[in-house]
């Protein structure tokens, strides 16, 4: 079947003051209708500026894609000529973003600014453009929608103005939604709301989503996969149920030790789904005792700057689990089998770095740690 979006070993650089940056080396994720794809990392791991690559938003110059392909529904938007990408881009995908003030346009109404979709996309009467886009306003439960559509951005609430966003980005029904952090400006309980409000839209539109965020608890419950970046690169990938039983990565473990739990004081957890399924898995085995008094286990330094790479593992001077081999050789994304086998093992090519869609493991499941079975059966 063909993927809704396969993105294949994407490259980008950024040309700076201080020399080129690899933001992105190498990156394969893939999403298909109806499904939600998360991916997860820290700060400048390369999340966003893969999302810009495949929407076809990236800063460019400074910016430049140097490699990989981007598929969608089996075609190339990197190889296709301007006119047709647009057109894919300009109906068949949206994006959300982070902040949707300045995203929004602050001297039109917001109602003008739905009904304008309606009109320049789809040729409609000032009118109906007009209708439809407080009929949109109801459906992302805008209250008093019909009085609101004439009010400017700046006059809704965080949490109201996200739905303004949702609803833009749904006006044209979109095949692929890619959300890059839709929920971290807003408090807990709004993040909730609107997230499933995103859910409840993908569902009913069968449409895929790319779910970006740093916050594991956000993803638990409205992800079907797993992407895991670190330093531009994906180190894992799998069904999220899994991931959270037994991650295949160092990284991905000290991700998950770095969630609040709601019983231990933690606020960010959303409804402390972030826990589910992995309290076999860690409690029994002690780990847990990372959470000491409520403080959270947090990965120890900080992520590599795109120009001061690490060799060998870019991992390894954060790893507990670093080894010689890992300041030498770089891990290739391994396919993860988590059947009783441990000759099933094989190596999707240190070459591409892809996996996702041609090299994945048989139970959908990849890492790129030379240690990832001692990692799964910690
Ligand atoms: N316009 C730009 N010029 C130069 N470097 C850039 C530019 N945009 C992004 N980068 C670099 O690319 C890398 C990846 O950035 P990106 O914004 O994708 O991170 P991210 O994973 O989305 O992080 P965050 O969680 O903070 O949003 C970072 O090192 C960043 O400094
Ligand atoms: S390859 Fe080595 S340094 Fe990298 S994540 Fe695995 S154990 Fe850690
Ligand atoms: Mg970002």
């Amino acid at each position: 079947m063909t993927r809704l979006l396969e993105v294949r070993d994407l490259r980008v650089q950024f040309r700076t003051r201080d020399g080129i940056a690899e933001a992105v080396g190498g990156v394969s994720y893939g999403v298909d209708a109806g499904r939600t794809l998360a991916v997860l990392g820290e700060s400048g791991s390369g999340k966003s500026v893969t999302a810009q690559a495949v929407m076809g938003i990236l800063d460019s110059p400074p910016g430049r894609i140097t490699g990989g392909e981007v598929l969608f529904r089996g075609r190339d938007l990197l190889t296709m000529r301007a006119e047709q990408r647009r057109r894919i881009r300009g109906a068949a995908m949206a994006m959300i973003f982070q902040d949707a003030l300045s995203a929004l346009n602050p001297v039109i109404t917001v109602g003008a600014q739905l009904a304008e979709m309606y009109e320049v996309h789809r040729g409609m009467s000032r009118g109906d453009a007009q209708r439809r886009a407080v009929e949109l306003m109801d459906r992302v439960r805008i209250p008093a929608a019909g009085q609101r559509a004439g009010d400017y951005p700046h006059q809704f609430s965080g949490g109201m103005r996200q739905r303004i966003m949702i609803a833009m980005a749904m006006a044209l029904e979109p095949d692929l939604i890619i959300a890059d952090e839709p929920t971290t400006a807003l408090d807990v309980t709004v993040q909730a709301q609107v997230m499933d409000l995103l859910a409840e839209l993908r569902r009913e539109y069968a449409m895929g989503l790319v779910l970006i965020t740093h916050d594991l608890g956000v993803v638990a419950d409205v992800a079907d996969t797993i992407a895991v970046m670190y330093a531009g690169r994906i180190v894992e990938t799998a069904p999220v149920r899994d991931l959270y039983r037994r991650p295949a990565h160092p990284y991905t473990r000290g991700l998950l030790d770095s969630v609040p739990r709601v019983d231990h004081g933690g606020g960010q957890a959303r409804r402390g789904h972030a826990d589910h399924g992995r309290h076999g898995g860690h409690e029994s085995h002690g780990v847990h005792g990372a959470h000491r008094g409520g403080k959270l286990y947090a990965i120890r330094g900080a992520p590599p700057s795109p120009l001061t790479m690490p060799s060998g593992c870019p991992f390894h001077p954060r790893c507990p689990r670093a080894q010689e081999v890992c300041r030498v050789e770089r891990p290739p994304l391994y396919e993860v089998t988590t059947d009783a086998g441990t000759d099933a093992v094989a190596n999707t090519g240190a070459d591409t770095e892809s996996g996702i869609g041609s090299g994945i493991g048989s139970d959908g499941r990849t890492s790129a740690c030379h240690f990832w079975k001692e990692e799964l059966h910690a």
